[in-house]
């Protein structure tokens, strides 16, 4: 599935970088050498940096 159509970023390209040193959209999307554009796909991004800091904490 798609996240971010300004960049053809797929779900599984967000979950193959995440990681404890990543805490924001952009630097998500600078570990995908990219930048965020139209800025529609961060409320998804961002919850995926929160679920991945949840499951960590556990
Ligand atoms: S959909 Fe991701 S920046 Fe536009």
């Amino acid at each position: 599935m798609i996240i971010c159509s300004c960049n053809v970023i797929r779900e599984s390209d967000i979950l193959a970088v995440l990681s404890p040193e990543i805490e924001s959209a952009e630097a998500l999307y600078a570990c995908l050498g990219c930048t965020i554009k139209c800025g529609k796909c961060t409320a998804y991004v961002e919850q995926e940096l929160i679920s991945n800091c949840s499951r960590r904490q556990q």
